[in-house]
């Protein structure tokens, strides 16, 4: 399993990377971090609000095959980050969040494309109590409809590299935001600036293979262990403890699910998420 196409693909070429999910909040921030360093192909459902002229947009459903295989043309890698980003129905997030995720695997091997890296996500082992750190090889302990279809993302990444050497990076994204919001994020914050540092390491680092890492920032209070950043070579450059005599304060009961789980309010048996909306 030598990956002599990855040297070639780092030193010679700007590569063409496939973004999904570009119209999305993560999205929105590794389109313009990202811009530099890639020859980007954004594709989404709906279109971004501030397209540039300079931008190739690809609109595309995760749900229809060929769609995402006309988005995928001429893409040497992919940043698969589209998606239901909440719980929903069973039905819904089958349909886009898994279904899609193997659409986008078998065009990815189709088509010749090296490498995919996937927005995972800590629901994926939302059950792990709050007081336990754990690594990326823990037994998986989905909280909702939605982790388990991160967790079949990943088995389905995993069955395409081990199948068809299509090399997959699973970034389980704990809490993407602007800045942490209350006492949680002080453990699962990961930064705008961060994110973008992920995302290009999980292109462009050599050999990974299928690797599964944390997708936080470097807080001091941080659950999920760095193991895989190494390979990475991802150095995150914010820490939520930065904020923490404001946030410290910002908890419900600790005797409720949120407090004791890592998934938070997902972890309560009546969240719903999009389903009831
Ligand atoms: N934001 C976080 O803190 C966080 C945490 C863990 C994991 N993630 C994952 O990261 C990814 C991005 O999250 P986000 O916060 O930017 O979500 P977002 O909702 O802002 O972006 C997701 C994008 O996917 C698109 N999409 C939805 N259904 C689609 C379909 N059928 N076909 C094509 N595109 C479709 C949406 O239009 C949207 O622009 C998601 O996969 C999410 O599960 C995010």
């Amino acid at each position: 399993m030598t990956q002599t196409k990855t040297s070639q693909f780092q030193s010679q070429f700007r590569p063409r990377v496939l973004l999904t999910g570009a119209a999305g909040a993560v999205g929105s921030a590794l389109r313009t971090g990202l811009a530099q360093d890639f020859d980007l192909i954004l594709t989404d459902l709906r279109t971004p609000d501030d397209l540039r002229e300079d931008e190739t947009f690809r609109q595309a459903d995760l749900q229809d095959p060929e769609q995402v295989r006309r988005a995928m043309q001429g893409a040497q890698a992919v940043i698969h980050l589209g998606g239901i980003p909440d719980e929903h129905t069973y039905g819904q997030i089958r349909a886009v969040n898994i279904d899609g995720t193997a659409h986008l695997l078998q065009a990815a091997h189709e088509l010749g494309v090296r490498r995919v890296a996937f927005a995972s996500s800590i629901h994926a082992v939302g059950y792990y109590p709050r007081h336990q750190k754990i690594g990326p090889d823990v037994p998986v302990r989905p909280d909702t409809f939605y982790g388990v279809s991160k967790v079949a993302g990943e088995a389905l990444g995993r069955m395409y590299w081990e199948r068809y050497g299509l090399e997959f990076v699973a970034v389980r994204i704990c809490s993407f935001q602007p800045r942490p919001q209350d006492a949680r994020h002080l453990s699962t914050w990961l930064s705008p600036r961060d994110a973008v540092q992920l995302f290009r390491r999980a292109i462009e680092a050599p050999d990974v293979g299928y690797l599964t890492v944390a997708g936080v920032s470097g807080n001091t209070r941080a659950w999920m262990t760095p193991e895989g950043w190494e390979v990475l070579g991802y150095g995150p450059q914010d820490n939520a403890e930065t904020y923490a005599a404001e946030l410290e304060g910002r908890h419900g009961d600790p005797a409720s699910r949120t407090e004791r789980y890592q998934g938070g309010v997902f972890t309560e048996s009546d969240y719903t998420g999009l389903a009831g909306k």
